[in-house]
């Protein structure tokens, strides 16, 4: 039981140490075996749990819901019209309220400020889960899968090809820092990461072994890759940068020839969701060139997405176990 994480917040994966990510994976995995079994526990009854939400979610809303009642908490959702955070109270004062009625806080939303205002004011542990710039669960649940498949984390070359600048690519490339893998940008230089985020990681790599390459250039970034993963290229709040996104991120998409490139027949395609892989979706029938993958490859035996999808309440469950369980 990692005792020293209690009463902390999880807002980006530097705010653990490495041995934490590797610690809280681990849990994730002993937590899914249980479940498949059908033992759950008790770690969290009695405990209060407010999940705020500006942005939409599927994944991350249902996974903390699942958890909280797997484990005896209550989850209330606080969507974007049902509080004023931030619009006729202010974020510090929403903040301290919740904090003196719950006993932990979710937060998706825009701006990472507003995750850490949370933090900062409520008294509780708030966990981000996404914000603009980071979505720190999520990578949990990715690496979980990888480990289920690879059976380690460290060295594993982890290509991530698309918006290299979004909240996915920065959590990742914070998570492959601290686990150390051979983790790869792919994606035009227009798109790549904040210089100061990708020199906070080339910290962390000394001391981990992990490398850390930005590219442009797609052969050179997915050779040998185990993992090639892909994301949206318009997050949450970007819609009216999809034409041009598809313009420069086409050539990227992520196709049968690219999984061949890497060289690899074991190679795993992992993506967050939700994604764009055909045209069946009210915004890939407007913008028919707006898929990231193909079906092809999201369909093919490659694709985990739904074991990585599974296990973000096995993560999240972890994450909440660890910084507020009994
Ligand atoms: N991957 C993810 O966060 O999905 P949702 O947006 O559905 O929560
Ligand atoms: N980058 C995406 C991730 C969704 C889970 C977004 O922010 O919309």
């Amino acid at each position: 039981m990692p005792s020293n994480m209690k009463g902390r917040s999880f807002l980006r994966l530097m705010d653990c140490t490495p041995e934490e990510v590797n610690m809280l994976i681990d849990m994730a995995i002993d937590l899914k075996k249980m479940k498949r079994i059908g033992v759950y526990g008790k770690k969290l009854e009695g405990k209060n749990v407010a999940l705020i939400f500006e942005k939409a979610s599927t994944r991350t809303r249902c996974a903390f819901v699942v958890a909280c009642y797997d484990e005896g908490a209550h989850p209330e959702y606080l969507g974007k019209d049902d509080i004023q955070l931030g619009k006729k109270e202010t974020v510090k004062d929403t903040a301290r309220v919740l904090g003196r009625m719950f006993d932990g806080i979710q937060f998706r939303g825009f701006k990472h400020e507003t995750v850490e205002e949370l933090a900062k004011w409520s008294g509780v542990p708030v966990w981000n889960g996404l914000t603009d710039k980071f979505h720190p669960t999520q990578v949990l649940a990715d690496f979980q899968t990888v480990k289920e498949k690879f059976g380690y984390l460290k060295g594993i070359k982890f290509a991530y090809i698309g918006d290299g600048r979004n909240n996915m690519a920065n959590s990742l490339m914070e998570g492959a820092a601290m686990v150390g893998m051979d983790y790869r940008i792919v994606s035009p230089k227009s798109l790549h990461p904040e210089a100061g985020l990708v020199n906070q990681c080339n910290e962390f790599a000394k001391k981990t072994e992990a490398s850390i390459t930005i590219t442009d250039n797609i052969a050179e970034g997915v050779k040998g890759a185990d993992v090639l993963y892909t994301d949206v290229w318009a997050s949450m709040g970007e819609e009216d940068k999809i034409p041009e996104r598809i313009a420069l991120l086409k050539p990227y998409q992520i196709t049968m020839d690219m999984v061949k490139k890497t060289g690899n027949p074991e190679v795993i395609f992992l993506h967050c969701l939700p994604s764009f892989h055909n045209n069946e979706t009210d915004l890939s029938k407007k913008f028919p060139d707006i898929c990231e993958a193909t079906d092809e490859v999201f369909e093919s035996k490659h694709s985990l997405v739904f074991d990585e999808a599974e296990n973000r309440v096995h993560t999240i469950k972890a994450v909440m176990i660890a910084t507020l369980g009994n």
